[in-house]
């Protein structure tokens, strides 16, 4: 089992969760760069037909994708093509993980699989049309969409909110954008489970926490963890412009998930308290 991008939060999230499985291999940026094609081929080549390949690697400053169209696309379209068309020559089982900023859910309840289409910003557009080419040329594949990572490591929303409260002892934080909330362990955690099924159902699935919030509830929960005297304030979208446009509502379904491979999926508050003291 390989797990490319293993820096990354999900990546690390796959280290703890792997730890005594001396068959996975962590390959972080320095070692193989997923833009340089050549060495995609020659490493995915080099592997025995059949391997697992876990693409944690990814560009996911959200904004900044804005600004950094080319970069973002090489990252999230381009070098998913690379891996994708190395797993096919080498019938290899490519785990990758998209976003629920695929959606364009106008409804207010939660998204399926099979739910519209019509990215918001463009790491979404960069992250559907990777999603695509792998459904579109693989046979053998799995794709996660989940949504708002935290975890102990690299950054992510928890550590900000915890930093700035630590800081300043309240913050301001939107109300009006809802989602689910996701542990990357848990995450990872549930990606092996699903492997070790054995069930073979190719497809795209939503994968996160369950139950809904807004980042507001989702603060607000990381601060009463923390300190019940640090103070979260709920302000609008409009009182915090940023350069990509976000959903109102981007909750998922996880029942396709959980009805095919027969898991269970904690809530999304589950991994919090963990998380913080190991930040700690
Ligand atoms: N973060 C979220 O809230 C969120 C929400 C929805 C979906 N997702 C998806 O979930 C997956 C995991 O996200 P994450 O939060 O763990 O991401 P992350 O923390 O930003 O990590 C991404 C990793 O990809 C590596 N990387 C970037 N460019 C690379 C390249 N050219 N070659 C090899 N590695 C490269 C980075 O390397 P360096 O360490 O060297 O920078 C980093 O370690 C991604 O597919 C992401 O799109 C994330």
């Amino acid at each position: 089992m390989i797990i490319l991008g293993c820096n990354g939060q999900l990546g690390q999230s796959f280290k703890k969760v792997l730890a005594h499985n001396s068959d996975a291999k962590f390959l972080s940026r320095n070692e193989l760069d997923i833009t340089n094609n050549q060495d995609v081929q020659s490493y995915l080549n080099s592997l025995p037909a059949g391997s697992i390949v876990i693409n944690c690697a990814a560009y996911t400053a959200v904004d900044k994708a804005e600004e950094e169209r080319e970069l973002s696309s090489s990252i999230n379209t381009e070098a998913v093509k690379h891996i994708a068309d190395g797993c096919k020559k080498n019938d290899h089982l490519l785990i990758h993980f998209s976003t629920d900023y695929v959606y364009s859910n106008t409804e207010n309840s939660p998204s399926s699989e099979d739910s519209k289409i019509s990215p918001i910003n463009w790491y979404g557009e960069t992250k559907h049309l990777g999603e695509k080419y792998i459904v579109e040329n693989l046979k053998d594949y799995l794709i996660f969409r989940t949504s708002w990572l935290y975890s102990p490591f690299s950054n992510n929303f928890l550590k900000t909110v915890k930093r700035i409260l630590e800081e300043k002892g309240e913050m301001k934080v939107v109300s009006d954008q809802i989602g689910n909330p996701t542990s990357t362990v848990m995450l990872a955690e549930k990606v092996i489970e699903i492997l070790e099924t054995k069930i073979r159902a190719p497809g795209i699935y939503n994968l996160s926490g369950e139950g809904q919030v807004s980042w507001f509830e989702f603060a607000s929960v990381i601060a009463k963890e923390i300190d019940p005297k640090f103070k979260v304030h709920p302000i609008k979208s409009s009182e915090y412009p940023t350069k990509a446009k976000r959903p109102s509502y981007s909750a998922m379904s996880k029942e396709k998930v959980k009805s095919t491979f027969k898991v269970e999926i904690p809530h999304w508050d589950k991994g919090i308290k963990e998380c913080l003291i190991e930040l700690s």
